[in-house]
């Protein structure tokens, strides 16, 4: 059995694989391999250890026909076609949990950073534009009190909503499928529709798993319905918002800013007019990327990887 992993991964995971024995072959080029010669160099393997977003639909499982299962280096699964690896009965790995810290303190920073709009301050000192003393100028808004309105409250969504009750003494309310005991329980969060989520937060920050249903579900129709003051972040995906009307919500002030580390599509050019703009901050998709989450989800996606070659079933799979 050999594994293919496409890119380079932290020590921990290696060593993992190593001390097991496992047969691996790295992608020995720094670039993103096109998707010809990915597809070429999984069909020669056994298993795949997958970082990044390449594109694991139908097409693909069919090509690679040899594949027994694929642990990826991330927490979300909406880059693999379940259904097709589940009519293979093809094990899927993630990363929960190790990351969850980490992914809800850029959600967090990001609250912060657009609330007291740091990003365009910062460009005032670099554009030599700090002038001089204004009472009236450059006010943000503090979140003491506020509302937070989580969409989708799994690990990240309840990391998030522990630090704004903690640092603001905010409200939380959330909008899932199922009901969240535990942040109910400690937090006091409650489960609402989501027409109340829409027009009840302050801040309103997506954390919730991509799924087909839910793209774009950020809109012009949905960004209407918030509140004038306030912050959207989204730390999840890309896919959750429609990026054409947040820029358009921005500038007419149907909300007060955005928060994101995640765009729609990634990456985000250089020219985007998000980026021109006073209420929006942006990041490069940095959610997962300390030393500790990243060496955790090197840990998690080689312990799927030792499962699946000890026929066991994957500590962390998707789809089983
Ligand atoms: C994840 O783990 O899903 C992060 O978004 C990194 O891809």
């Amino acid at each position: 059995m050999k594994v293919f992993i496409n890119k380079n991964i932290p020590e921990a995971g290696i060593k993992l694989l190593q001390e097991k024995g496992i047969n691996f072959t790295i992608n020995p080029t720094e670039n993103v391999l096109s998707r010809e010669d990915f597809i070429k160099i999984c069909q020669e393997h056994d298993a795949l250890l997958n970082v990044g977003t390449n594109k694991l639909d139908e097409d693909f499982f069919n090509q690679c026909p040899n594949l027994k299962g694929i642990a990826l280096f991330s927490v979300g699964f909406d880059s693999v076609n379940i259904p097709s690896a589940n009519s293979r009965k093809i094990p899927i790995g993630n990363t929960p949990d190790v990351l969850s810290r980490a992914t809800s303190d850029v959600a967090f920073l990001l609250m912060q950073s657009v609330a007291r709009k740091s990003f365009f301050n910062h460009k005032r000192i670099l554009n030599d534009e700090w002038g001089s003393f204004d009472p009236l100028s450059n006010l943000g808004q503090e979140l003491y009190g506020k509302t937070l309105g989580i969409f989708g409250l799994g690990r990240i969504g309840f990391e998030m909503a522990k630090k704004c009750k903690a640092a603001f003494g905010m409200k939380i309310i959330y909008h899932n499928r199922s009901h969240n005991q535990e942040a109910e329980k400690e937090l006091d969060a409650k489960s609402v529709d989501f027409e109340t989520l829409l027009s009840e937060s302050d801040v309103l920050s997506v954390h919730s798993n991509y799924s087909e249903e839910n793209n774009e579900i950020f809109n012009k129709n949905t960004f209407a319905k918030m509140k004038s003051n306030a912050i959207f972040i989204n730390t999840a995906r890309g896919k959750f918002h429609n990026e054409d009307d947040l820029f358009e919500a921005l500038t007419n002030n149907i909300i007060w800013g955005a928060g994101l580390d995640v765009t729609n599509p990634e990456p985000m050019k250089a020219d985007n007019p998000l980026l021109s703009l006073p209420n929006c901050c942006v990041l490069p998709h940095i959610g997962s990327a300390t030393y500790e989450a990243r060496n955790g989800m090197a840990v998690c996606a080689a312990q799927n990887i030792i499962a699946l070659f000890e026929n066991k079933k994957m500590p962390f799979c998707v789809n089983e």
